[in-house]
């Protein structure tokens, strides 16, 4: 992944905010070491951030759309009253089960239930409200799961939206291929979306933050 910030302000920004837990650092290194793509996981800086935004709206349900190997669920879940819940969709068994033994491991992994299957399909069947939706999973469908995520949004709820950036690659048109044109493509509905205020901040590789207008 394209650093959008420079390495040593990435470290700096890193350092002055609030820092991952002994079980997401060791996650963390577990993915690094073992798994493919290891980028996939939001990492620390990011990580805060999904802390402080559960913490700031108070949310007592999250729901993610890609868990890989649990970093950001294990967040959210630190993150969370004791009563709260975290609903992770996943794909992959592989990653599940990375996530799984950590979520055993974590004081707060019994909030934390995982969805196997497609994610949409998930969605589709849940009959809920969540105060925090974390969409990072396969991009050719980030647009189905953002019309789907407003209907879930609890009233003063916020969705977050994970690689609006692409590498930088979002400023290339035509766009190189279908994924990046699929970040494009929500983008520009979100900006138009006359139902939401929406801010894309520069962390890692853009992160789309997305409030009911008000
Ligand atoms: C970027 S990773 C998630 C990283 C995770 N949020 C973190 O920060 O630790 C995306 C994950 O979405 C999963 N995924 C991809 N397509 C999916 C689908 N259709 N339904 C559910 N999960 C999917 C992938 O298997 C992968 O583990």
């Amino acid at each position: 992944m394209k650093a959008l910030v420079s390495a040593e302000i990435e470290a700096y920004a890193t350092a002055h905010s609030m820092g991952e837990s002994e079980i997401c650092r060791t996650l963390r290194a577990e993915t690094h070491q073992q798994m493919d793509c290891p980028q996939m996981l939001v990492g620390p800086l990011e990580g805060a951030l999904l802390k402080l935004l559960t913490q700031i709206v108070r949310a007592a349900h999250v729901l993610e759309i890609g868990m890989f190997t649990g970093y950001s669920a294990l967040c959210f879940a630190e993150a969370l009253p004791k009563e709260g819940t975290v609903t992770t969709c996943e794909i992959d068994e592989t990653s599940a089960a990375v996530a799984r033994r950590y979520f055993a491991m974590s004081p707060h992994g019994q909030k934390i239930t995982v969805r196997m299957g497609p994610a949409l399909e998930t969605m589709r069947a849940i009959n809920a409200h969540y105060d925090v939706i974390f969409i990072d999973a396969d991009k050719q469908n980030y647009l189905n799961y953002y019309r789907r995520s407003k209907e879930l949004l609890s009233p003063n709820g916020v969705i977050v939206i994970d690689n609006v950036l692409w590498d930088g690659e979002v400023l290339v048109e035509p766009p190189p291929d279908e994924r990046t044109a699929a970040i494009q493509e929500l983008n520009r509905a979100v900006a138009s979306d006359p139902d939401v205020s929406a801010a894309v901040l520069t962390i890692r590789d853009g992160v789309l933050l997305i409030g009911r207008k008000v």
